[in-house]
């Protein structure tokens, strides 16, 4: 017998495209994110020794994360946490804004660059820039040796494998587990995290694979909702996304990959924001997307959805497994497993990666290289 075959569906594994590939392939690559720094119940990072012995984490008063794209929306979240479990001011900022802005930085500010490829130019002239006034830096990268890594005191690898895809997933993923283990180490440091704490964070953390595999299986099995989903709403010229909170950048991450590969038009937004301008967008061929998982300030986010629904538009719910109330505020729920409220973006990204991935081939879109885009931006 002759077997049909061709390298690239071999690399492919047997997904049609590298992006659901690459979407199917987080759990482990989170698992490696985590491999060797979470250990017996404890955090270890050390790549950062050397900086710790040189007092670094006790003398340092600000930190600013620098990155584009997905990676700047994995800092937004780093700065949510950073701030909450160190107790340090943390500001994300995008690279070509860091690198013509002049910023206030010295020996004081710590300047965490976040490139998957590394090579992301306006991220590494802002980082060179740092540098010349003695800030120290420390890079999180997929990328090992790349041109970031040289400009850094310390570099935290991903350690997600190769992503093809154009769009950021995998690397999404493991560059928020890699900012927030940092941002646990920076609290152990601190003296801000107990160690109870410190244990129950971790153990969320090992969760999240499996947790995550949950929602795989569910997509890929008899009773999924996404992809039908996705069909239906294939057609739609415009959608917003909204969160609060870690759900915030959430939202703007959902609404990046929708807009990169469907190239339908998307807008994230804070909740509260909506009714300062965006709000007037709305109309019932606009849906909504809103992040709604458990947190301190779910019953807000849903305070803004009834707003939303007021206008007649369409309302999709990212909501915790158990939560049948949601079902009042939404038109259709994409349930993800309950965690810690730090730890949600995690696993609500992962239907609206899938959503985009559905919307987009429904569309007949190149998921792989999407038109007008490259894997990294290595001009200004
Ligand atoms: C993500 O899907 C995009 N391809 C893009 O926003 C990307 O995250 C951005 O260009 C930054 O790339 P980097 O992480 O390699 O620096």
């Amino acid at each position: 017998i002759t077997i049909e075959w061709d390298a690239e569906a071999a690399e492919k594994g047997g997904y049609p495209h590298f992006v659901l590939k690459e979407i199917n392939e987080q759990p482990d690559a989170l698992r490696r994110a985590m491999l060797g720094r979470i250990r017996d119940g404890q955090l270890h990072l050390p790549e950062l020794e050397k900086l710790r012995k040189e007092g670094l984490f006790d003398r340092v008063q600000r930190i600013i994360i620098v990155a584009c794209g997905t990676s700047y929306h994995a800092g937004l979240l780093a700065k949510y946490v950073i701030e909450q479990w160190a107790r340090i001011p943390v500001e994300a900022i995008t690279a070509s804004e860091f690198r013509y802005c002049n910023p206030i930085v010295g020996p004081e500010t710590l300047c965490i660059a976040v490139t998957q490829s590394g090579e992301t130019a306006d991220t590494l002239v802002g980082i060179r820039q740092a540098r010349e006034q003695g800030a120290p830096v420390i890079a999180v990268t997929n990328i090992v040796a790349s041109a970031i890594t040289r400009l850094s005191d310390a570099v935290l690898y991903l350690q997600a494998g190769p992503e093809i895809g154009v769009v950021a997933t995998k690397t999404f993923v493991t560059s928020v587990v890699v900012l927030y283990l940092l941002g646990l180490y920076l609290g152990e440091q601190r003296k801000r995290i107990r160690s109870e704490q410190m244990s129950a964070f971790l153990a969320a953390l090992e969760h999240l694979p499996d947790q995550v595999q949950h929602i795989l299986d569910q997509a890929a099995g008899p009773d999924d909702v996404i992809a039908p989903l996705a069909r239906r709403m294939a057609s739609v010229s415009n959608m917003m996304f909204i969160g609060r909170g870690v759900g915030y950048p959430t939202a703007l991450e959902g609404a990046l990959k929708l807009k990169e590969i469907s190239y339908i038009h998307a807008e994230g937004f804070p909740a509260g924001e909506l009714k300062h301008g965006s709000i007037a967008l709305l109309d019932p061929d606009t849906p909504l997307l809103g992040i709604a998982t458990s947190s301190h300030i779910y019953e807000k986010v849903i305070t803004n959805i009834q707003e939303v629904r007021a206008r007649d538009a369409r309302a999709i719910v990212v909501a915790t497994e158990g939560d049948e109330r949601v079902k009042q505020f939404a038109d259709d729920v994409l349930y993800v497993p309950a965690t810690l409220e730090a730890f949600s973006p995690l696993l609500a990204i992962i239907p609206l990666q899938l959503f985009s991935y559905h919307v987009a081939v429904a569309r007949g879109c190149n998921v792989d290289q999407p038109r007008n885009l490259a894997k990294s931006v290595t001009v200004e």
